[in-house]
């Protein structure tokens, strides 16, 4: 039997600094997609990487005083750890700086201007460099870059175009045969209708900056980024071209739906299957942005709570096309409402009772229950939170039918086949998703002794998780004060006397203050942790809001907050102390 091929892609990020969960996220759901295929027999290629050339790197570069090249190797290893941490089996990671990579980018140039779509000529236009992509005034929100919301620049330079009002025609009739070319639906309209409006030729060649691929014809200039980068996806898996679906996110379908198939019509390549493009994630509501403290490194995703509920998480909380908002708090109660009662708690209850009653073969019916081409039918259609929910609700049934049975007294062994059964293949079915879980699963129930094995998903308590981007709980940064609330605050110098770590929490110690004769004692929780030690909390003086409403924290009233200052993100927080030594219980301001 011939294996079906299966060709999936991530966009190559930029390696200007280290990945977030918006790039985490694309890679996650291209490394599901290659998993459950891989799973399903056909021959897949699974394709990621970085975009290493152009003008934003250069810069960037420049800013940190060093070489571009040199700048880019420095971030590779952290994209490679970060996709490993992350358990992304991708099949090859190409770089634009790969030599076969910048010779595949200049016979396609040579190509395309040998048939004639590429000539010289000059441009004025505005440029946002974030982008790497020139803007009309059309297109610009108050005279800045749509996306990046900054102001654009002007840019006059001589430079080859690319004849791209040529294939107007040729790529109206492409979305119209392909239904599936743009995916999301909702998402075609929007690039058919920009398409009738007109397109202009493409300005494929700078010659202001040389951090790029040479054109093979005038090497004066070097070669659009895009151009370089959309090639990425034929250079680096040749073998397995055309691709069945390139994953990107909606900020760059332009470039995915309407360049690379001209480019590719204009070099003669087959056309990809499928476009699809994925919507965005905001952090708590706000854009990801790393100036305001709204980025979520990878390494901070899968510190919440644990790779895989950071991959489940992803993929179940919104529809694959839609857009997202991350949140800590959304995460966790989906780890322990999900994974660790439902999944979790079957997990142990089964083996636990199997490892009392053992099992007894019987033909197993209750698995009918689980609609499993239903399943494939999902993931055919990128409906990646459907095919949770449906995975989903057969373990609700599995749990429901160890309750109905009364397995713990009717010791019933044939129903603990069925069930047995139907683990596995629940563990199969989310292999894609929860790999590290699945495979222990997987371990644990095709064991000769199925035991009760340790536990997979551990609850986490809400509480005593706080947002590494938010201000630690029992502390105060005068930014929050505005000028009218000022005379209501009652500031006090206090000395703390005692500090205790509180069980179970991993950020908060209990604070006992010392605030002067009028107050006396005051106990406070304060989530000083990650930034003092105990022994450096100890006998310091400081400045406390006496006056504010208690709030219980694990347990312990907390009586106040302390004031403290802090740099962006809350990456760095410092107590403020009185300057000189003053009697405690003394007022400030
Ligand atoms: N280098 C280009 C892509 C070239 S592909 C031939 C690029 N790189 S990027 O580093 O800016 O990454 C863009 C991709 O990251 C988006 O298309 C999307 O896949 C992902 N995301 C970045 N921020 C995101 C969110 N906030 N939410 C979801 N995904 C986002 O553009």
């Amino acid at each position: 039997m011939i294996k079906k091929k299966f060709y999936v892609t991530t966009p190559i990020y930029y390696p200007n600094d280290i990945p977030h969960v918006g790039h985490a996220y694309t890679t996650i759901v291209a490394d599901v997609l290659a998993r459950w295929n891989r799973l399903k027999g056909n021959d897949v290629f699974f394709l990621t990487g970085t975009d290493d050339h152009g003008k934003k790197i250069a810069e960037t570069a420049k800013d940190k005083g060093k070489k571009p090249k040199e700048f880019v190797d420095g971030l590779i290893p952290v994209f490679k750890e970060n996709w490993k941490s992350l358990n992304i089996d991708y099949d090859k990671f190409i770089r634009t700086t790969d030599k076969d990579h910048e010779k595949v980018v200049q016979e396609m140039l040579q190509k395309s201007f040998d048939n004639g779509d590429i000539y010289k000529g000059n441009y004025e236009g505005l440029y946002c460099v974030g982008c790497e992509a020139y803007y009309t005034e059309k297109d610009l929100e108050d005279g800045r870059c749509p996306i990046h919301k900054k102001p654009v620049e002007l840019i006059k330079e001589e430079s080859y175009f690319f004849k791209l009002s040529k294939y107007q025609d040729k790529l109206l009739k492409l979305y119209g045969k392909n239904p599936n070319f743009i995916l999301p639906k909702s998402k075609k309209n929007e690039i058919v209708n920009r398409v009738k409006e007109g397109l202009r030729d493409l300005s494929i060649s700078r010659t202001s900056f040389d951090w790029g691929v040479p054109l093979p014809f005038d090497k004066k200039h070097v070669c659009y980024v895009w151009f370089d980068a959309l090639f990425n996806y034929y250079s680096g898996g040749k073998k397995y071209w055309p691709a069945n679906v390139h994953l990107i996110g909606k900020d760059i379908l332009w470039f995915h739906s309407v360049y690379w198939p001209a480019f590719l019509m204009s070099v003669g390549l087959d056309l990809p299957k499928t476009v699809f493009a994925h919507g965005w994630w905001t952090f708590d509501k706000e854009k990801i942005s790393k100036s305001r403290g709204k980025v979520l490194s990878v390494k901070e995703l899968i510190s919440i709570a644990g790779v895989d509920s950071a991959r489940y998480f992803l993929c179940r909380a919104t529809p694959f096309g839609d857009d997202g908002d991350f949140s800590e708090k959304a995460l966790i109660e989906r780890h322990n409402n999900e994974l660790a009662n439902k999944l979790g708690n079957l997990v142990s209850r089964v083996s636990g009772l199997i490892e009392k009653f053992g099992i007894e073969k019987t033909p197993n019916k209750f698995i009918k229950k689980l609609n499993e081409k239903k399943i494939e039918k999902l993931f055919e259609n990128y409906e990646f939170d459907k095919v949770l929910n449906e995975i989903f609700a057969f373990i609700d049934d599995c749990n429901e039918y160890v309750q109905s049975k009364k397995i713990w007294e009717t010791k019933d062994k044939k129903a603990l086949y069925e069930l047995k059964e139907s683990i596995l293949k629940i563990a199969e079915l989310l292999q894609a998703f929860i790999p590290e879980s699945a495979e222990k699963i997987t371990k644990q129930f095709s064991a000769k002794n199925i035991k009760k094995g340790e536990i997979l998903f551990k609850k986490i308590e809400i509480d005593e998780k706080i947002n590494k981007n938010e201000k630690p709980e029992g502390i105060m940064t005068m930014s929050e004060v505005t000028f009218g609330d000022w005379e209501k605050l009652d500031l006090r110098v206090a000395q703390i006397k005692k500090v205790e770590d509180i069980e179970g929490a991993d950020k908060l110690y209990k604070v006992e203050l010392d605030v002067g004769k009028e107050i006396g004692k005051r106990i406070i929780c304060a989530g000083l942790k990650e930034y003092y030690s105990k022994e450096d909390l100890k006998g310091k003086k400081i400045i406390y809001f006496s006056n504010l409403a208690p709030r219980k924290m694990r347990g312990i009233e907390s009586q106040g907050m302390l004031l403290a200052a802090s740099t962006e993100g809350h990456k760095k927080v410092v107590l403020i102390a009185p300057e000189k030594d003053i009697e405690l219980g003394s007022r400030v301001g």
